[in-house]
């Protein structure tokens, strides 16, 4: 397992957003464009701000089209929108064209018509044939305290999707639907950036570090052909025992 701990979020963001740009320019330069699909919750902010407060210039912001890996059944001006979290940071200073942002249509009330609407919406731009998936050049994932990731959550119908781009499971503490990426789109990525940050999950963190991962849906995501990368703060890392 590909991990790295920092001894503050600042320390992490940065590295983050590093590997971002590194990330950008590379897919940039070799395919002429730079497909990311997004975290939500709160961690993300850190590294958003940063990308865009001109301390990144080299990112190809031009050619970066940006995608959500998970996103809460709520509409975009919700205050638990991912989009909003993202339009409140990352898309704040307007660097990025608007036509190369796919936001989840998560304002209609009908969660598996959102699914199959993002899910049409991956397959034309990544003009997927049947059976084909996604091949993101960058994923970037946070972890819950109980090992989830984007919105696959243990003992889910999601986790058993092994055709579909994109689930709406009901998410059964929140008392509401969320909308996901599917493990084979995660696992198709060519890079999988995982931040993680607060104690709350050094106990799945420990797991799946130690390979007991079956509980963990973080711990199930490893591109195929790709690579997975773990960036943790000192909190998060609790008691690893990680080569220096
Ligand atoms: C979401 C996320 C989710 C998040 C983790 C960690 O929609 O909430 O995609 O998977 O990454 O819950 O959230 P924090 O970054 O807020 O700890």
């Amino acid at each position: 397992m590909n991990l790295r701990v920092f001894d503050t979020a600042a320390d992490l963001f940065q590295a983050a957003a590093q590997e971002f740009a590194a990330r950008a320019e590379i897919a940039a330069r070799e395919r002429g464009k730079f497909c990311v699909a997004l975290s939500g919750g709160s961690t993300p902010r850190g590294l958003f701000n940063l990308l865009v407060s001109g301390a990144f210039p080299s990112v190809p912001w031009q050619k970066t089209f940006l995608f959500w890996g998970d996103e809460r059944h709520v509409p975009p001006d919700s205050p638990d929108s991912n989009y909003r979290m993202t339009r409140e940071t990352l898309l704040a200073k307007g660097l990025v064209p608007k036509s190369n942002v796919f936001r989840v249509p998560a304002e209609n009330p009908d969660a598996d018509a959102v699914a199959r609407n993002y899910e049409a919406t991956l397959r034309s731009f990544f003009r997927l044939g049947p059976g084909e998936f996604p091949r993101f050049d960058l994923t970037l994932n946070g972890m819950g305290a109980d090992g989830h990731t984007a919105s696959l959550f243990p003992g889910t119908s999601a986790l058993n999707e092994t055709k579909a781009l994109v689930a709406a499971p009901w998410i059964e503490k929140f008392k509401s639907h969320r909308i996901t990426l599917t493990f084979p789109v995660f696992n198709n990525a060519a890079y999988v950036l995982f931040l993680v940050a607060g104690r709350e999950k050094a106990p799945a963190l420990r797991s799946i570090y130690a390979g007991n991962e079956p509980g963990f849906p973080a711990g199930q995501i490893k591109p195929t052909n790709g690579e997975s990368l773990w960036f943790v703060d000192r909190e998060a890392a609790g008691g690893l025992k990680t080569s220096p």
